[in-house]
Order: structure tokens, then C-alpha cells, then sequence
């Protein structure tokens, strides 16, 4: 890619952040509502596309580790859900080792917000009603694609959504297939990071306690 920019050394760009500051007495006690907060002011504030994207990493002991991004959603009291097909890279990571990390980054408020705990599945209830929901191309192409399988050519991809299209072509509700489901990652911490100038970010991470209890405690930048 070819553009006025492509001889700037970006390593050496600095940015001061300041937009805002985190003060432990502002924060609501339990970390999901403070976490909706935070989201429902993602989703309002314009240059943030994709504010449910979150990173979301693995690990496996015979592959080791992984990172990518996911959609969030849903999210209650239980925790964060994101759906992809159970027989992806990260469904067999999660198979073999059910903790994770999610991250998620807002750049125009200046914000991260990390959150780790353990992975369940979602009830298949869930996850056949949030199926449901999606457009058919999106049902098509979920039972089309074997996530994360290397495939010979973009052609035969296209073949296979032509196959299963012919395949429902009657049918007006599409089922889940068993290979394809939600996840809830139930948090057992949850850091909310602010930017703040001088590199002295503020950072106040949620531990739960044994008692179920969130005890929040402040960070070094
Ligand atoms: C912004 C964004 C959102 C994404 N959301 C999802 C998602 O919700 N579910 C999903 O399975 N893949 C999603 N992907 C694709 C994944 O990043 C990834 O390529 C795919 O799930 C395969 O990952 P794996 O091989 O590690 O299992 C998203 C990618 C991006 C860039």
C-alpha cells in the first residue's frame, strides 16, 4: 500500500492521553454494571467501530498460545458471551484449557478494559436463539465454513455455501448445527484502564474474592 504516510516512522509517535481520569470512589461496586457503563459509552462515541470487539486469548499445551478478536454478545451478571464454531483453533484451546483473557480497546476515550476467568459453553437454548437472530447468509456461511481448517481455494468455499444453501432452500428457519455455539467467559477479574498524560495511565482491577465479593485495588501504570 502506497500513501503519503508510508515514510513516517510511527515507533516515534507519542500521544499524550488525556480525555479522562478513573477515581475508585466514582466506580459502581460491581464490575459488570461499571463494564456497561464504560460499553454503553463506546457505543455512543463516534471513531470507535466495533465497540463490542474484544480480543480474546487461548491457550492450548500442545499448541500453545493464541489471540484473536471475537464480537461480544451478550453480557449479564453471569459474564460475556460470544459465539463462533466449536471446532475452531479456539474451541479445541478452550476444550483442553477453560480459562481466557478478553480485551477490549475504545481509542477514542482512551480506554482498555481486560477481563480473565473461566469458559463455559452456553446453554443450547442460547445459542440456538441467538442463531436464530442472524441473517441467513450469516446461518449459511457459519455452516458452510470449517473455521480455522486450512481449504483449498475461496472457490470451494463458494461451493460448499452454494451446496448448503440448495440444501435448505426450503426450509424457512435454518437449525443450528451442533458444531457452532456461544461461549460465557464468567470473570474472575476485570481491569478498567484509563489513559492519563505522562504515561501514568490509571488502572483498577476487580479481584473476586472466595466470598463471591469484588474487592477492587489500583494498579502501577
Ligand atoms: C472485529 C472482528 C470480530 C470478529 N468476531 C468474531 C466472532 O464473533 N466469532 C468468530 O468466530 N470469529 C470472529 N472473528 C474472526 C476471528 O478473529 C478469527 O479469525 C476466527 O474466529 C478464527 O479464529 P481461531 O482460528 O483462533 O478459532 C472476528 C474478527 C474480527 C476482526
Amino acid at each position: 500500500m502506497n500513501n503519503n504516510n508510508s515514510n513516517k516512522n510511527f515507533l516515534d509517535d507519542r500521544k499524550d492521553y488525556k480525555v479522562g481520569k478513573l477515581i475508585m470512589s466514582e466506580l459502581d461496586k460491581d464490575p459488570i454494571q461499571q463494564f456497561k457503563y464504560w460499553l454503553d459509552e463506546a457505543v455512543a462515541t463516534e471513531n470507535i467501530i466495533e465497540p463490542t470487539a474484544m480480543n480474546l486469548a487461548t491457550y492450548s499445551q500442545h499448541e500453545g498460545l493464541s489471540s484473536r478478536m471475537v464480537l461480544l454478545k451478550g453480557l449479564d451478571d453471569r459474564g460475556f458471551v460470544f459465539f463462533t464454531n466449536y471446532d475452531s483453533r479456539k474451541a479445541q484451546d478452550l476444550s483442553e484449557y477453560n480459562q481466557a483473557a478478553l480485551c477490549f480497546w475504545w481509542g477514542a476515550l482512551e480506554r482498555q478494559v481486560r477481563v480473565e476467568g473461566e469458559v463455559v459453553k452456553v446453554s443450547a437454548q442460547e445459542s440456538d436463539d441467538y442463531f436464530k437472530s442472524r441473517p441467513r447468509g450469516s446461518q449459511i456461511g457459519a455452516i458452510a465454513s470449517e473455521q480455522s481448517k486450512p481449504m483449498n481455494s475461496y472457490q470451494a468455499l463458494r461451493d460448499e455455501i452454494a451446496n448448503v444453501e440448495e440444501k435448505y432452500k426450503d426450509l424457512v428457519v435454518i437449525p443450528r448445527p451442533g458444531f457452532w455455539g456461544g461461549y460465557r467467559l464468567i470473570p474472575s477479574a476485570i481491569e478498567f484502564w484509563q489513559g492519563r498524560p505522562n504515561r501514568l495511565h490509571d488502572r483498577l482491577k476487580y479481584n473476586k474474592g472466595a466470598d463471591g465479593d469484588w474487592v477492587i485495588e489500583r494498579l502501577s501504570p
